[in-house]
């Protein structure tokens, strides 16, 4: 199989470890830049693998698939340049419906993100005069989870950017807060649903170890799940006193759910080593089947990133014993962490 190429997208700070990550799989990164890393299209053969690798991989957020450079002085070569490459690109495909448009630069390189959205603007003034009926279906809106079709435009400097037809989005996104959430954690788990593919619903049950101040078990009961959050810490904002809240102030590592009980969701977000999370909580809960679905995050802030993620999808690992569709991703709302996703077996 041949590689073209895959530029992957992750949160700023962390291509170091996007670029580990991709050397694993056998991807060399050719350049990279704040939040983001190139793979170019291989001079030596790359594993027939690693795309879908680097589609599952924890650090990149999103994968454009062969892209293809595009150089500019001014906004309008850049939009005419990238007109180029999408109408050159299309070879008689018909476009019936609604397709993403997307154009994105770091937030953390000054203004790339303002240069971006002024080639998006002069790029579809110029699809409208040449392709209106296609112009007409561009949106901003691009798919949460899987793969894409349409345009991606990814600035890596104020002069040039890499642009796909194709790209994969691993999950990892931006959401919005709410006042009653106790926590800024409240927004990873709120950020997992749409990875594991489905969110608590009314009537089930959850367990929250490791819960307090209660973002997690907030965001369980605003949707009418009953929670049993375990913390010797305190709840807050809306968590605090919430009547579908158990607090029970405990020791998540002793706490069991007893004979025979089970709970729809396990979610685990403690400030503990992961080994030790992995192996004293993760391990039990999933070999007992305490739970059905689980969100669990790891913090890899003392600990060999890398080293972690081999260990958390070895064979022997109880992910890859005891779960199906597990997903490991570095969230958009994460630090030095990875939330694991899944459902038992
Ligand atoms: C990152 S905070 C959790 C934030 C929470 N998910 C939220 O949304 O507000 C980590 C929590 O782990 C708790 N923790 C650490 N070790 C624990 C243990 N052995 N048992 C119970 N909780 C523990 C800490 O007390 C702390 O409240």
């Amino acid at each position: 199989m041949s590689f073209n190429g895959a530029l992957a997208v992750c949160q700023s700070g962390f291509e170091g470890l996007l670029a580990r990550e991709m050397g694993g799989l056998g991807l060399q990164g050719a350049s990279s830049g704040p939040g983001w890393v190139l793979a170019g299209p291989a001079p030596e053969p790359v594993p027939g693998s690693a795309l879908e690798g680097l589609r599952r991989a924890a650090f990149p957020h999103a994968v454009l698939e062969s892209p293809a450079p595009v150089a500019g002085e001014s906004v309008n070569a850049l939009a005419q340049g990238v007109l180029d490459l999408f109408a050159g690109g299309l070879r008689g495909e018909r476009i019936e419906s609604p397709w993403p448009c997307v154009f994105a630069g770091s937030q953390d390189a000054a203004g790339l993100g303002r240069r971006a959205a002024s080639v998006e603007a002069a790029f579809l003034g110029l699809l409208k005069r040449k392709l209106g009926r296609v112009a007409k279906l561009a949106t901003p809106e691009k798919p949460r989870v899987g793969p894409a079709r349409g345009l991606f435009v990814w600035f890596t400097d104020f002069g040039r950017a890499q642009v796909a037809r194709t790209a994969h989005m691993n999950g990892p996104c931006r959401m919005a807060d709410d006042e009653e959430a106790p926590s800024r954690s409240y927004l990873k788990v709120e950020e997992s649903y749409a990875i594991i593919g489905a969110e608590p619903r009314p009537g089930e049950s959850v367990c929250d170890l490791g819960a307090a101040p209660g973002g997690w078990s907030y965001s369980a009961a605003k949707r009418g799940a009953s929670v049993v959050a375990v913390d010797n810490g305190p709840m807050k904002g809306g968590a605090l006193g919430h009547p579908l809240i158990d607090h029970r102030r405990a020791d998540a590592f002793r706490f069991s759910p007893g004979r025979s009980a089970s709970y729809d969701w396990l979610f685990c977000d403690m400030l503990e080593d992961p080994r030790r999370v992995l192996q004293a909580i993760v391990r039990p809960w999933l070999e007992g089947a305490w739970c059905r679905r689980f969100v669990v995050n790891l913090k890899f802030g003392r600990v060999d990133p890398i080293a972690l993620l081999a260990e958390l999808r070895s064979p022997e690992s109880p992910f890859a014993t005891r779960a199906d569709g597990v997903r490991i991703v570095h969230l958009y709302h994460d630090r030095e962490e990875f939330t694991v996703t899944g459902t038992v077996r």
